[in-house]
């Protein structure tokens, strides 16, 4: 048939592991997993790490490389045609669709973070954070002004610079899917590839080269790999590896079944599902944990770790490692190949993550490709909108727990469920086996019927019984304060133990920590938008911030003055550090004004927004299916009709 032959394909073996790779190593391998791990308690995150790499992680993986290349027999390159010719029932088609919906509600807020280290990359060159006029840049505040995730405009006058580097992303983007499988995504395999390892080596080297600061590279690996088994115990250790597993190695997705349904019949797809995770696994377990980890025990003591880590994967790329990075001479070179080294991972899975979206335009909308590119762009940059105003919002967050985090797991289960009961394991596994260089283990066939499946459905279950019993479900007001004038200070701002007694202030004011942020939010919801207020302060001898004056909106008042706010910030241990210098002189800092914007964001309406934007996309994938499908059955009766000649009045259906 014509139309099959026109389907692309890849240009050699070669270049299919190294696009598949590059699909499965991202930001996941070099940021979340370092961070996932650090939270979960370091060495004991392994242990439920390798297990669920088993349980769910290849067997996902053989899954999708074959349910990939069997949709791409019938020229389906995305997971509604695939399903349909697994499952020849009309419902198959629109489960499918989550297979599409997911991967382009990921790649929007993918591509931003992807943008943010194609920023960083360019701040590291200019040397645009090492200092301004002498003044160390505080680099939290710096990431959340490029963000725009406060109001303060220490070193950015607003988000434009994040999006222009959001909209040079998405159009680089646009531009390797318009080139097409080989010349596009498998050309800057070729050439992405090759250069994040050969970034990885040398940063491994420099980290190793650095000597000690107040901790050592050992400290940190030590602190990674020493198990902790007490954590076991814990379901949420568990459920953060199984999450990990999925995100690292692309699965539940659709988006490798896309690679391989570029796939001729007769080619592998075992060991290339294999060396997929082997590659994925050797960049993650290796690199991921020996740069950043390490990196800021060394520079921040081993002590320091679990609580950068605690703070995100994003406070460990960008403003943990800037800070180790600048601290030692060469940050254009070596902040440069960090970030670099990020964006090339990302921008090999981001491309990966679209492309299920481009196949559905081509295979069943049957657009030429530069039709489906323009589509896929235009809803790519409209799509980054609300994920870029409305970061405050928590927009990306929000997007990360949807799509990311527990829609990918439905999808896992779907496909798995499909995949070993109703297209049949029996069939199935020969499927896998059909032109393959290995034979899989047997044991994995009794996995994908039961354990991926039953696991699955567990892991679904918990997170969404979690999120209900954390309340996390309903959008709350985000509070924060932060220093207006932070770029005038040496030192720096930050949070410590509580400064303040706990009992009652000489007012009567009881309220501890969170009873503060929680009357700030109450205030956010009863009136339905966000609220601000301002204070001037001065720096007292220890550290502290005395609040001379304070004004905001009426709203914030009825809940907070001068010395509640002040005991507010004592109880947080907010405090100033002064800089080595400083504390030379300590006449310094002492009673210097700070300026303090105390900001809390109302939430929810946009929360809801992007709930709904997202809801939309998935019901309109399900609407061009149906249409699509309606058309071919129509056409299939005409051709029948036609065929069977004028008195073709008895046609099977
Ligand atoms: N694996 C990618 C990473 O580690 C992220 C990712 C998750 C992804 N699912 C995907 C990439 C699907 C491409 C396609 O960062």
């Amino acid at each position: 048939m014509a139309e099959l032959e026109q389907r692309e394909s890849w240009g050699s073996r070669w270049g299919l592991i190294l696009a598949a790779a590059g699909n499965a190593v991202g930001i996941g391998n070099l940021l979340r997993f370092p961070a996932q791990a650090a939270q979960n308690g370091g060495g004991a995150f392994m242990i439920p790490y390798v297990v669920s790499l088993l349980l769910f992680g290849l067997p996902m993986m053989w899954i999708a490389w074959t349910i990939g290349r069997f949709g791409g027999r019938f020229g389906h390159g995305s997971t509604p045609g695939m399903f349909d010719r697994m499952w020849r029932h009309p419902a198959a088609k629109y489960l499918g669709v989550i297979g599409i919906a997911l991967p382009l509600l990921f790649c929007l807020y993918y591509t931003y973070i992807e943008s943010w280290c194609l920023g960083y990359a360019w701040f590291s060159l200019s040397g645009d954070y090492l200092s301004t006029a002498g003044r160390a840049v505080h680099l939290r505040t710096y990431l959340d002004e490029f963000l725009g995730n406060t109001t303060t405009t220490s070193y950015f006058p607003g988000f434009n610079a994040a999006i222009t580097f959001a909209v040079i992303t998405v159009l680089l983007n646009v531009w390797i899917l318009y080139r097409g499988v080989a010349k596009g995504i498998e050309l800057l395999a070729k050439i992405a590839m090759p250069a994040l390892f050969l970034f990885c080596l040398v940063l491994v080297v420099r980290m190793f080269t650095l000597g000690e600061g107040r901790g050592s590279i050992w400290d940190g690996l030590q602190f990674l790999w020493t198990p902790d088994f007490g954590m076991l115990s814990t379901p949420k250790v568990w459920v953060a590896a199984a999450g990990q597993i999925f995100f690292t190695l692309s699965v539940g997705f659709g988006s490798l079944e896309c690679y391989a349904s570029y796939l001729r019949d007769n080619d592998d797809v075992a060991l290339s599902g294999l060396t997929t995770v082997a590659a994925n696994e050797f960049v993650e377990v290796i690199f991921g944990s020996l740069i950043a980890i390490p990196a800021c025990a060394l520079f921040f003591g081993a002590d320091q770790v679990p609580e950068i880590a605690a703070s995100g994967s994003f406070s460990i790329g960008m403003v943990a490692m800037p800070e180790v990075l600048r601290s030692f001479p060469g940050l254009e070179f070596f902040g440069t190949i960090w970030f670099l080294l990020l964006f090339f991972a990302a921008f090999t899975s981001s491309v990966g993550v679209a492309q299920p979206v481009m196949a559905f335009f081509e295979d069943e909308a049957k657009l030429p490709r530069p039709a489906a590119a323009m589509i896929v762009g235009l809803m790519w940059i409209l799509g980054t909108i609300p994920i870029l105003f409305f970061y405050r919002y928590g927009a990306l967050d929000e997007l990360d727990f949807w799509a990311g985090t527990l829609g990918l797991v439905v999808f896992a289960l779907i496909e798995s469920v499909l995949f070993a009961w109703i297209f049949g394991l029996r069939r199935g596994w020969d499927e896998l086996h059909l032109g393959a260089l290995i034979r899989v283990p047997r044991v994995f066939r009794l996995v994908m019927k039961y354990v991926t499946p039953a696991l699955l459905a567990v892991i679904f279950c918990w997170w969404f019984v979690d999120a209900i019993a954390q309340d996390l479900l309903v959008p709350r007001p985000r509070v924060s304060y932060a220093v207006a004038d932070v770029a005038s200070f040496r030192g720096h701002f930050a949070r410590g133990p509580a400064l303040a007694p706990a009992e009652p202030a000489p007012g009567g004011d009881a309220r501890s920590a969170d009873q503060y942020r929680t009357a700030v939010a109450a205030q956010v919801e009863a009136v339905e938008h966000d609220l601000f207020g301002w204070a001037e302060a001065e720096i007292a001898a220890d550290g502290r911030l005395r609040i001379r004056s304070f004004s905001a909106d009426p709203t914030l008042l009825q809940v907070l003055d001068a010395a509640a706010l002040e005991r507010w910030l004592a109880l947080e241990g907010f405090h100033y550090e002064p800089s080595d210098a400083e504390r030379q002189a300590p006449a310094g800092a002492a009673s210097r004004p700070v300026r303090l914007q105390l900001e809390a964001w109302n939430r929810a309406p946009y929360i809801w927004l992007v709930r709904i934007v997202m809801l939309g996309v998935i019901f309109a994938f399900l609407i061009i299916p149906h249409a699509i499908w309606k058309r071919r059955a129509r056409l299939r009766r005409e051709e029948i009709g036609a065929a069977a000649g004028p008195a073709g009045a008895e046609v099977p259906s």
